[in-house]
């Protein structure tokens, strides 16, 4: 089975839970199609961290909406602006029109991860907007749950509504947490799961 995972990321954390989740993914037997969506900011706009975030990206594919339908199941994610989806992760989705308009990808298994700068300052909300996304697909929307005891500890991110990533913008913390890391893994072998049981 093949599992595409499509993120944005501008300074590298949702890449880092993205490669995460294509890992995990692996693991469990299935091939993982690891995808970034284009950047849309002009290059003046970026700040050092953006650009090396940038760079180190520089070997991942792009997303290309004509492949989507050949997977088995899809990871959508990005971090949060504002509580919703990024603007680039918008302007990819909203090229989806035509498989919208074939049906392309209805009933395929999909999930999304973000990670936002605050802890309450829009995980949850990101991941239900960008699931609208999947509802007018008809695609089958795979939830965390709480089904992992990782799930209910809320000292940073992932939760039942998919995996996520808490990232202060003060520097203290850079990286994955242990606890990210594994609930991200965790949903991400639940989701092979699932979407064996759908093909
Ligand atoms: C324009 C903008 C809006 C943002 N809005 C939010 C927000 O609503 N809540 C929040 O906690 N963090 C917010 N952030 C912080 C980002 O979510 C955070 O930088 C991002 O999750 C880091 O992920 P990345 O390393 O993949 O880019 C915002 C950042 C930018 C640039």
């Amino acid at each position: 089975m093949n599992i595409g995972i499509v993120y944005y990321s501008t300074y590298g954390t949702t890449f880092a839970l993205a490669r995460e989740l294509a890992d995990a993914v692996e693991a469990a037997g299935t091939e993982p199609h690891l995808r970034r969506v284009r950047e849309l900011m002009p290059d003046e706009a970026m700040d050092d961290n953006a650009k090396a975030a940038a760079q180190a990206q520089a070997d991942v594919a792009y997303a290309d909406v004509d492949e989507l339908p050949s997977f088995d199941g899809l990871l959508i994610g990005s971090p949060t602006r504002f509580g919703n989806r990024a603007a680039q992760m918008s302007q990819f989705l909203d090229q989806t029109g035509p498989l919208w308009q074939q049906g392309a990808l209805a009933g395929m298994p999909v999930g999304f991860f973000t990670g936002a700068a605050t802890m309450h300052g829009g995980h949850e909300s990101t991941v239900l907007t960008m699931s609208t996304f999947a509802y007018h697909q008809g695609m089958v929307i795979v939830p965390m749950g709480y089904t992992s005891d990782e799930v209910g500890e809320t000292s940073s991110g992932g939760g039942p509504y998919g995996p996520t990533h808490y990232t202060p913008s003060d520097g203290s913390k850079t990286s994955l947490s242990d606890h990210e890391i594994g609930i991200a893994r965790h949903y991400a072998t639940k989701f092979v799961d699932i979407a064996r049981r759908l093909n």
